[in-house]
């Protein structure tokens, strides 16, 4: 009786601790434009959306000084407005901690033994 009230337990435990783990991974989206809800995502919306989909945004990644450069050739190329430096640091600030620079957006090479073979290398004759 008294393992099964520990099996009960651990599976209680296991439970809980699921919900709580999912709970701190699960990134909200906004409905409309997709972007993360969480602050400072209003200033994104209503400062990056006009000229093209938040899906720009949202499909990007970069760290801070990335960010930025891009807003710099909007503002230089694509007639984004200048934005004041708070709100360029609450959208940076939001861009930095959402869409970050990714440690690799590509899988590793595949290793040599499984190319195929490469018709123009030489084979030494
Ligand atoms: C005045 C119009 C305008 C506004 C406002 C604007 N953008 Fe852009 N943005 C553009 C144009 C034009 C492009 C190029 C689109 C294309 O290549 O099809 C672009 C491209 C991008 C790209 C893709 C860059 C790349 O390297 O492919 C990102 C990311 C981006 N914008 C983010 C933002 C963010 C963040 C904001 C708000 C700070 C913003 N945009 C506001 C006009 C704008």
């Amino acid at each position: 009786m008294q393992l099964r009230n520990q099996f009960f337990f651990l599976f209680i435990g296991s439970v809980l601790a699921f919900a709580q783990h999912s709970q701190l991974y699960a990134q909200e989206l906004e409905r409309v434009t997709g972007l993360v809800l969480a602050d400072g995502w209003q200033a994104v919306q209503a400062n990056c959306t006009e000229c093209h989909s938040a899906l720009l945004i949202t499909q990007n990644s970069g760290s801070r000084a990335v960010w930025e450069s891009r807003i710099r050739w909007m503002q230089d190329t694509q007639g984004l407005h200048e934005l004041s430096p708070e709100l360029e640091a609450t959208i940076l600030d939001y861009l930095e901690e959402h869409y970050g620079q990714k440690d690799s957006a590509r899988r590793a090479s595949l290793p040599q033994h499984l190319l195929p073979v490469n018709p123009y290398e030489s084979n030494g004759e």
